[in-house]
């Protein structure tokens, strides 16, 4: 190419879906089911950004209930990163494999710091090899005053508790839940160890989420970030938990540590899902896929509180960008997710249809009540903070003493703002996933693969924009 010969690169403000025939009798039952890499499939196409502002487990854990899924953020310390993708395994599970016991030696106010920390009414009491002694719950607890009674003078004993084995059937369980009238139900091993434990409030929470992603166990999906330099323990120990996906976070993915780093990963992890990016070209995909990527992020500058287009020059409008990577991936069955620039349900739908499997959102998210943070009135307004990753503010925080030796100098490639606030993630959702049905339906497509194969842009004008906006 030379240098006068430039393409065109096209973005959601340039095209609309061409309104095709259709026969489509409910929007409703359009089957919005993708695959978020080559192993996970979602319910919903629907992705929680790796930012600090946007998802920690909380919003996780919101996100895959609705069917999609959401990706920790990876600028928190390991142990914390960790934590946080494992309340999201923990939040809906049929079997607890690994339940938090306390020791029988324990004192009461050893089981009441654990039963806060972990969020949890009720403990399972075990001796030094794991026998089932019995459970300390909420009734047993209350108005003791004497911090220092040992556990096992105050717990349910082991005689008086309703166990099951391991290999106890879902519908089984429920029927103990009921009989019984118990909350917690021990799984335990013929010679007495604890081998899990079922919960009746994971199950009524399973009947309120049907469409619910889930991993093999039932168990909800998460994803999390990590950086160039997190191929060692941190992925280890992010695994360990049952991450179901690790997303490669590197502003310009399309470069050496990048490739490298995927292949470590995918060499030493092979059972784990790779999310490689972010790039905004046919090749660079195609380099990530080489690679070994599973999925491929794409999008450079698109979102909301990116500055890299500014500050660099460098980035692709995002239609073409997915459109162009899209067709590449298709030739290796990878799929690609569209990150970044998404503001309402039509650009979800053009994202769609231009070949992605999935979006990343950030900031439409930033503002519920899941998102990390509270919020707070400013002019009157109830608003939360959303930061670029590449922030001023973001690196500050980050690293304080990295940021006051100059590193804040550095020119930021991305902002710091507010968003007002919005209340529950599952409304926007619900929002979101009505306008990409009605998307589909336009394009006379009943499934996302249907819509990538029948979707047609028309590209537009300023003044076609401006007449598409609503006018008061
Ligand atoms: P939205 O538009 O949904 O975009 O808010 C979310 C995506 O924005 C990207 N991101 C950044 N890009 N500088 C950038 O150039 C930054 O500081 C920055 N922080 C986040 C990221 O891909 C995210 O998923």
């Amino acid at each position: 190419m030379s240098k006068n010969d430039f393409p065109l690169g096209l973005s959601f403000d340039d095209v609309l879906l061409l309104p095709k025939y259709s026969k489509i009798v409910s929007r409703k039952l359009i089957n919005l089911t993708t695959n978020f890499s080559r192993n996970i499939k979602l319910n919903i196409p629907i992705v929680s950004a790796n930012m600090d502002t946007v998802t920690e487990a909380t919003m996780a854990t919101a996100i895959a209930r609705e069917g999609g899924i959401g990706i920790i953020h990876r600028f928190l310390p390991l142990e914390m990163q960790v934590s946080e993708a494992q309340k999201v395994k923990r939040a809906e599970n049929l079997v607890i494999s690994d339940p938090i016991t306390i020791n029988k030696e324990a004192k009461l106010k050893d089981a009441l710091v654990l039963m806060r920390k972990h969020n949890i009414n009720g403990i399972l009491v075990v001796s030094e090899k794991n026998f089932l002694e019995g459970i300390l719950t909420s009734r047993d607890v209350r108005f003791r005053q004497d911090l220092e009674t040992s556990v096992v003078e105050i717990m349910t004993p082991r005689v008086r508790l309703i166990t099951a084995s391991t290999d106890i059937k879902s519908e089984e369980a429920i029927k103990f839940f009921a009989r019984y009238k118990i909350e917690k139900l021990p799984l335990v091993d013929k010679g007495g160890k604890l081998q899990g434990l079922m919960t009746a409030s994971d199950f009524i929470k399973i009947g309120q989420h049907q469409v619910a992603a889930k991993d093999k166990k039932g168990r909800l999906l998460v994803g999390a970030a990590i950086g160039v330099k997190d191929g060692g323990e941190r992925a280890e120990k992010l695994i360990g938990v049952g991450v179901d996906a690790l997303v490669v976070d590197i502003a310009h993915g399309h470069h050496k540590t990048a490739i490298d780093l995927i292949k470590k990963l995918k060499g030493k992890f092979k059972k784990t899902d790779v999310v490689a990016g972010n790039v905004a070209t046919a090749a660079g995909t195609e380099d990530m896929i080489r690679a070994g990527a599973d999925a491929v992020k794409i999008g450079i500058g698109p979102g909301a509180v990116c500055s890299t287009r500014i500050v660099a020059g460098a980035g692709v409008p995002q239609i073409t960008a997915v459109l162009e990577s899209a067709q590449i991936a298709r030739k290796y069955n990878v799929p690609i997710i569209a990150d970044g620039g998404i503001r309402n349900s039509g650009d979800l739908a053009k994202a769609i249809a231009a070949g992605a499997s999935s979006a990343m959102i950030g900031s439409l998210f930033a503002g519920t009540k899941e998102s990390p943070g509270e919020y707070f009135i400013e002019d009157g307004e109830a608003v939360k903070v959303y930061r670029g990753l590449a922030s001023r503010e973001a690196s500050i925080d980050r690293n304080n003493l990295e940021a006051l030796a100059g590193r804040e100098e550095r020119a930021p490639e991305g902002i710091s703002t507010r968003v007002a606030y919005r209340g529950e993630v599952k409304r926007i959702i619900q929002n979101l996933i009505d306008g990409l049905q009605s998307g589909m339906s336009y394009s006379g497509a009943e499934s996302v693969k249907e819509f990538w194969q029948k979707a047609e842009f028309i590209r537009i004008t300023e003044a076609g924009m401006r007449e598409s906006m609503p006018r008061p």
